[in-house]
């Protein structure tokens, strides 16, 4: 894809002797929706760990991971945040002992540090789409339901306002 705004090629991961990912590809321009789809266990949170330098430090990736035509596979985690790059993890993770608010507040941080001056223009645009924490937004994060608490790493995300954002979504299989 010519004006690919993520162009991976050949990404293997290890973990120890067991190859979680072979040979992986993937493009996405500007604008699209890609979704990747498959079983348990085959690799899709290894890739997007893997594309945001976000593998555990038993796992060994090779390939090319190209992100606004740049070569980023070398680059560290926050590198590849400060560039416009952002993961929502499987395992969702919040600040239990900060408010919603706050939380959602983090996410902006890169935009504050790089002189945005509206860094917190999406967060009513997330409490819109979280109703429920624009209601809860001086609570806890720590005592939300355990559904409620799925909420905030989305929202956190997108106060980041990222140029490439990665959900990692664990979707309950019904057969
Ligand atoms: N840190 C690790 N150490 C060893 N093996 C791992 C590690 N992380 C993942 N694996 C293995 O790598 C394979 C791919 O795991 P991964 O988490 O990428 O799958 P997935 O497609 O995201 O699965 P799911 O749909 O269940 O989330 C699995 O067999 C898993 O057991
Ligand atoms: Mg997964």
């Amino acid at each position: 894809m010519a004006d690919a705004i993520l162009q991976v090629t050949g990404l293997s991961v290890r973990y120890g002797k067991v190859e979680a990912l072979h040979d992986g590809k993937l493009a996405v321009g500007a604008g699209q929706i890609v979704s990747v789809i498959g079983p348990n266990g085959a690799g899709k949170s290894t890739l997007l760990n893997a594309i945001m330098g976000a593998l555990p430090f038993t796992g060994y990736a090779k390939g090319t991971v190209r992100y606004q035509g740049e070569d980023v596979s070398a680059l560290a985690i926050e590198k590849r945040v400060s560039r416009g790059m952002c993961l929502v993890p499987e395992k969702r993770e919040l600040f239990a002992s900060m408010t919603v608010e706050d939380n959602l507040v983090l996410g902006a941080y890169r935009r504050k540090r790089a002189g945005e001056r509206n860094f917190l223009d999406q967060l009513n645009h997330v409490f819109d789409s979280f109703p429920r924490l624009k209601e809860r937004r001086k609570q806890a994060a720590g005592t939300l339901s355990g559904g409620e608490r799925q909420m905030p790493p989305v929202g956190r995300a997108l106060t980041g306002k990222p140029d490439l954002l990665m959900l990692d979504l664990a979707l309950g299989w019904r057969r």
